[in-house]
Order: structure tokens, then sequence, then C-alpha cells
């Protein structure tokens, strides 16, 4: 059988990643992550792509080198359409058709987010169809029913913030550094569960996440003006009390999602399944109503050009390749 050989990257918003997949392996996964934006508090779009632009062809070049594959041995270059941040896509829309133009192989448009659901299929153990996917990242909050590798539903969505979003917010409020994901959940270690955040009441299997926001910082307000040393004094318990209200309301929908489908084969996928509260929460709750988990390894939790190149093989194998007019899309619902 003749080999498949695909280098796939990822510029969507302010990771660049390029990967290379052969023959059911992924060979490399390299990332430059931008830290620059931690002096701006969020991501600054002009920044990233200039960013991007900079880091494309080195890490282009080590994810070849690591995997040990010439230009020569690739059948096909995957990248991520969207969605995310259009000066970041362009980067990496813009590379791949000039790599495959000058290679004169096919190209094949990803969407990050069913990439991110995808990642599952990278090692073993692998989920079996359908299973339901929740899905969390800095700007989404979805979960997905999988009927097949490239045939997914999404059953229920945020109508205001995402997850990664609450938690970033939560972070500003408390003079975190951006990303505050992962700063939160380390903090959210040494604290106690004490303070009583606010569940949103949303029907059906979708989220919000903007009204928990304003009760944290009302909250904040009145417990600084009694006592300005507030925040600084309890910084663990208001992270662990933070993070346990979010994972409680991503949790509790993922249960109606499992009983209205029957579907018992759980999953979690984007940058806050690299949560530990949330990996914690899915397993405890899984064993409690028989299901099977299956929580990505966290390399493959935040962005990530692996999960892109697993994404093209399935692609691959449909021959579903694009032309050299393809455009990035900052909005792209599957
Ligand atoms: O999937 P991702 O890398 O990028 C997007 O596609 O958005 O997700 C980034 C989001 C950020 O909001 C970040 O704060 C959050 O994932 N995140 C976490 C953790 N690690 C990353 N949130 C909570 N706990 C973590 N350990
Ligand atoms: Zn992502």
């Amino acid at each position: 059988m003749k080999s498949i050989c695909i280098l796939a990257i990822e510029s969507s918003c302010d990771d660049t990643s390029a990967a290379v997949y052969k023959d059911g392996k992924i060979l490399s996964n390299c990332i430059a992550s931008q830290v620059i934006h931690k002096e701006y508090g969020g991501v600054v779009p002009e920044v990233a792509s200039r960013a991007h632009q900079a880091n494309i062809v080195p890490v282009v070049s080590r994810a070849l080198e690591r995997a040990g594959v010439a230009k020569s041995d690739l059948s096909a270059i995957a990248f991520t359409r969207g969605p995310g941040l259009m000066g970041s896509l362009l980067v990496g829309v813009s590379f791949a058709k000039a790599m495959a133009l000058s290679l004169d192989i096919p190209m094949i448009e990803v969407n990050h987010i069913q990439a991110h659901i995808l990642a599952h299929f990278i090692d073993e153990p692998k989920p079996s169809f359908p299973f339901l996917c929740l899905t969390v990242s800095g700007g989404h909050t979805q979960i997905v029913r999988v009927n097949s590798p490239l045939e997914m539903e999404i059953m229920g969505t945020t109508i205001d913030d995402a997850a990664g979003e609450a938690f970033d917010k939560t972070g500003k409020l408390l003079g975190l550094d951006y990303p505050a994901g992962p700063i939160i959940d380390k903090l959210a270690k040494e604290g106690q569960v004490v303070f009583k955040f606010t569940e949103p009441n949303v029907p059906d299997l979708d989220f919000s996440f903007s009204g928990l926001k304003t009760n944290i910082l009302q909250f904040l307000q009145k417990r600084v003006r009694k006592n300005p040393d507030f925040i600084q004094e309890n910084l663990a318990d208001i992270c662990a009390s933070v993070q346990a209200r979010i994972v409680s309301i991503l949790l509790k929908k993922l249960v109606q999602a499992s009983e209205q489908t029957g579907i018992k084969e759980i999953a979690i996928a984007g940058g806050v399944s690299a949560n530990s509260g949330l990996r914690a929460a899915l397993a405890a709750t899984g064993t409690k109503k028989s299901w099977q988990v299956f929580i990505p390894k966290f390399e493959y939790c935040t962005d990530n050009a692996a999960m892109i190149a697993m994404t093209a093989y399935y692609k691959y194998l449909e021959q579903d390749f694009v032309g050299h007019d393809i455009t990035p899309l900052a909005r792209y619902e599957f």
C-alpha cells in the first residue's frame, strides 16, 4: 500500500505548530508558543500574526527534521482553515498554499474544533462511535455528538462566553497573568471550595458563563471594599471555588446529554480539558454513571498540529482536497 505522509500546520490563535503524520503515527509535533501576549493580558491579533510569520518556517523545518521526513516524501499539506483569528489563520493558509504549489501535492483544510475532538484518535484508547465530546477551549464550549470521524453534530453550545474565557476573565479580575486557566488550576489545588458562586439557568444543553463572571466581579468588589487584601489573603480558595463552579456547570450538561442520548462513551477536548478539576470530576462521574471516559494527553489538549494532521488523515482517505483559491474562515461551524 502507498504510504500516507501529511505535514499539518496550526496557526489559529497564538501557537504556531507543525506536525508530521505517517502511516498511522504522529512522528513529530512542534509548537512555538507566543509568550509576548502576557504583557498585554490577552492575545493581540496583530502581534500574533507577526509572531506566526516569524515562527512558521523554523517550526515546519523542525517538524520535518524530527520526523526524519523529506519534503519529497509528503503526500499532502494540511492547515487549519478556522475558526480563529483572521491574521493568524492567513499565515498558515498562505504557507500551506505556497508549499503545496511548490511540491505539487494536494491541500487539506481542517476545522480546528473538529481537530480538537479527533485528537482522541492519535493514541490508544480510542473512543468508538457514536460518542459525546465536551469541547472546551478559549473560544468554544460545546457538547458534540460524534457519529464518525467527519460527521459531528453540535447538541449544545455557549450562548455567551466560553469556559476558557470564564477562567481567563476571572484571572484578570484576580490580577493573574494571561492565560489564567492553568494558573487558576494550580492555585485551586492549594485551596478549598468555600465560596459559592452562581449557577446559570440555561435551557437544554446550552451553557452560559457571563452571569458567573458578573457574580465573581460583584463578590470581589464587595469583599475588597471591606478588606483591601481580601484577594491576596484568599486567592487559593477563590480559585478553588471558581473552578469548582465552572466544572459543575460543564458536568451537569454532560450528564444531561448522556441521559438524553443513551451514549456512555464520553470524551473531553480543547484547552480547558487540561484542567485537573475537570479531569478528576469527569473520572468520578464516569465511575458513578458507568461511562467509559476519554481524557486526552496534556500535549493534545491545547492547540497543536498533531490533531490537525490526524483529522487530515481521515480527509485524505476520502480524497477531500481543496483548491488554491481557499481562504481562511474566522467563524467556521462544522
Ligand atoms: O484550545 P486552546 O489551547 O485554544 C483555543 O482554541 O482557544 O484553549 C485555550 C484555553 C485558554 O482559555 C486557557 O486559559 C485554557 O484553555 N486552559 C485551561 C487550562 N489550560 C489551558 N483552563 C483551565 N485549566 C487549565 N489547566
Ligand atoms: Zn483550540
